[in-house]
């Protein structure tokens, strides 16, 4: 078994209505007081848009499941007159991580480096653990965030992982830069193949998008998970 906890991150990227995350957590609840995932071995962290994190607080506390949640961006701005954006301050009570820099962000949204380092600055000032995603071990990696994602472009949405050896080199790379960051790998994640990752010496978590969309998948990959570490 691993020293340390094993991080699941969800990331649910633009998907989900309010009745259908209600449902999704729902599902989720009941499969998870039917078979409880050992928490000395698994840390689950769900990121869902902005729009359900006041629901699923709610519903979190309601149902003592030890789930954390994450924003999957944050303002680079202080609180104020940035219309449109959603401040570290004001989001400080419903989460406790936020996704800085996903490949997604950088690609559609044009985030570039400076930027991604006042959303750290800025969560880091509100308490919210940064979780920094790169696409590949060469990038660079501000100072002060908690966690670092590995995630190349070509594994993301494609079923098309990278292997878990490959991503643990990478990982180990990566540690050596971040020295107090965990690093997780995304791309591709499935509860096929979260075992492969879950036994590297490197990779302590994984952020997977699609297979965090149905909660019986979901509840699969933190099994799957927790068999191996
Ligand atoms: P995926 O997405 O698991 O659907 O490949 C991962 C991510 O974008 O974080």
């Amino acid at each position: 078994m691993k020293s340390s906890l094993f991080y699941i991150i969800g990331n649910w990227k633009s998907n989900k209505t309010v009745d259908e995350a209600v449902i999704w957590f729902q599902d989720f609840a009941f499969l998870w007081k039917k078979n409880p995932p050992n928490q000395k071995q698994v840390k689950i962290i769900l990121c869902p848009a902005f729009i359900h994190l006041t629901t699923l607080k709610s519903l979190i506390e309601l149902n003592h499941l030890p789930i954390s949640l994450g924003l999957q961006d944050i303002s680079p701005y202080p609180p104020g007159a940035y219309t449109g954006e959603i401040s570290a301050y004001m989001v400080k009570d419903l989460v406790e991580y936020a996704l800085v820099g996903h490949s997604e962000r950088r690609k559609y949204f044009s985030e570039k480096r400076g930027e991604l380092t006042r959303e750290i600055d800025q969560a880091k000032g509100a308490k919210i653990k940064s979780i920094y995603c790169i696409q590949n071990e060469d990038m660079t990696i501000p100072e002060g965030c908690d966690i670092v994602a590995y995630e190349p472009i070509w594994a993301i949405g494609t079923g098309k992982p990278d292997t878990a050896e490959n991503a643990d080199k990478v990982a180990q790379v990566i540690q050596q830069k971040a020295k107090n960051a965990k690093v997780v790998y995304g791309g591709s994640v499935t509860p096929d193949n979260i075992s492969l990752y879950a036994r590297q010496k490197h990779i302590g978590g994984v952020l997977p998008g699609g297979a965090s969309l149905n909660p019986a998948t979901f509840m699969d990959l933190i099994v799957n998970a927790t068999i191996q570490t």
